[in-house]
């Protein structure tokens, strides 16, 4: 199959709505990340999604629905069937009222009891369900032109890095879709924040991601409970919280400092190493110069922000992952996030689900990232 970018065009985006209705998939451009998109009510469609991305499907999906003008957006989850409103109590209700009112659209998915239109197929068999509505102009067009939500998990094949452009989806589907909505790069660039409404209104973080967690708790008016970590590959209570995600092809590691404040001694290699791609937090040169010098390397360094800027660096982090990963080094490294406050908290989630530790087996003696538990070992390392 010839997979083709095309510019968003009121005529591109009426193919690509045309694909749709037939069950096919295509790139959907989004804030956050390109999504690969199917119709949301339609079996056929959902395993199309689960077969190009090599998803299994006891990963559930997230469907997208458009703003509508006149109609609040939990009147549309009700009017869709999307959502089941009496397995909510009233006070869960409002609450989803206020954080749709206030956070969509945008960077917030909620998972909530699943409606009756829903097939199990995008919930993988659980009585719940993530929506969420984007902000992005090209993909609300898709989803109006469409005339129906959209499932639209990350455009990457599973476990791999999520794609931020267009050109990104190509390199992960290419001959596997007919086409890609070229919106530009996302300007989040890292998933959604995942949250589940509880019957009683409680709230419980399921994925960090665009949307900081302060700005919910705020709205919301309360704690939010955060969802227990778990690994292997069974369907689980937050299903995608695999211990590993968004892998680069090369082994990574969070270094237990930034790189200007190593011990020149810190870090033993393996002999046969050569290259090393190093992320940082700050300038690129200066940090190059140091892991070289105390490494005796080649370092390819990648900036994540000049500045200091943990949006900017968001932004820029699963491109310049993908670089280092396609770079000639062999083993690949980044300093830990400044903060793990605002969006700061995803980038870290990130960085650590895309580390693996056992995916580390050429490196020697250098401690991994603070607090890190050594993961039982599992069989999928994978990004929904
Ligand atoms: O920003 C985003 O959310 C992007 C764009 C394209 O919208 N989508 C995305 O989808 O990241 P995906 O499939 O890569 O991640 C969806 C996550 C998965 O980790 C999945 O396990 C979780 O949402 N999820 C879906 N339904 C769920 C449910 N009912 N309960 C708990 N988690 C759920
Ligand atoms: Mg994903």
């Amino acid at each position: 199959m010839i997979t083709r970018i095309l510019s968003p065009t009121l005529k591109s985006i009426s193919q690509a709505a045309r694909v749709l209705r037939r069950d096919g998939v295509v790139g959907m451009p989004t804030e956050t990340v390109y999504g690969l998109a199917g119709a949301a009510f339609r079996e056929e469609a959902l395993l199309r999604i689960f077969s190009v991305k090599e998803r299994p499907v006891f990963d559930p999906l997230i469907l997208h629905l458009a703003p509508q003008p006149g109609a609040s957006a939990l009147d549309q989850l009700k009017a869709l069937r999307l959502m089941d409103p009496a397995s909510l109590s009233q006070k869960a209700l409002d609450l989803v009222d206020r954080l749709t009112q206030k956070l969509w659209p945008g960077a917030l998915t909620l998972v909530l009891p699943k409606g009756s239109a829903v097939p199990d197929l995008a919930t993988s068999g659980l009585n719940t369900v993530a929506v969420r509505m984007p902000r992005h102009p090209v993909a609300q067009a898709l989803i109006r032109e469409a005339k129906m939500p959209l499932a639209a998990p990350s455009a990457n094949r599973f476990g791999r890095i999520s794609p931020t452009t267009a050109r990104h989806v190509f390199k992960e589907l290419g001959g596997r879709i007919e086409l890609i909505l070229d919106g530009g790069p996302c300007e989040i660039g890292l998933e959604s924040t995942i949250v589940a409404v509880n019957p009683s209104g409680s709230l419980t973080l399921l994925r960090p991601g665009g949307i900081a967690l302060n700005e919910i708790k705020k709205l919301a008016g309360k704690k939010i409970q955060l969802a227990g970590k778990t690994s292997g590959t069974k369907a689980q209570p937050a299903p995608g919280m695999l211990a590993s995600h968004y892998a680069p092809v090369k082994p990574l590691t969070v270094l237990p400092a930034p790189v200007q404040k190593l011990k020149s001694n810190a870090m033993q290699l393996n002999h046969r190493v050569k290259t090393l791609g190093l992320l940082v937090f700050g300038s690129a040169e200066p940090a190059r110069k140091r892991l070289a010098e105390i490494t005796g390397r080649k370092v390819f360094c990648r900036s994540l922000t000049e500045t200091g800027n943990l949006k900017e660096a968001a932004k820029c982090l699963f491109t310049a992952l993908r670089q280092v990963d396609e770079s000639k080094a062999e083993v690949l490294f980044s300093e830990p996030c400044r903060s793990e406050a605002g969006i700061g908290f995803a980038i870290a989630d990130r960085l650590r689900r895309a580390s693996h530790p056992h995916r580390t087996p050429a490196i020697k003696g250098i401690s991994r990232t603070a607090k890190r538990k050594p993961a039982k070992k599992t069989k999928s390392r994978r990004n929904p």
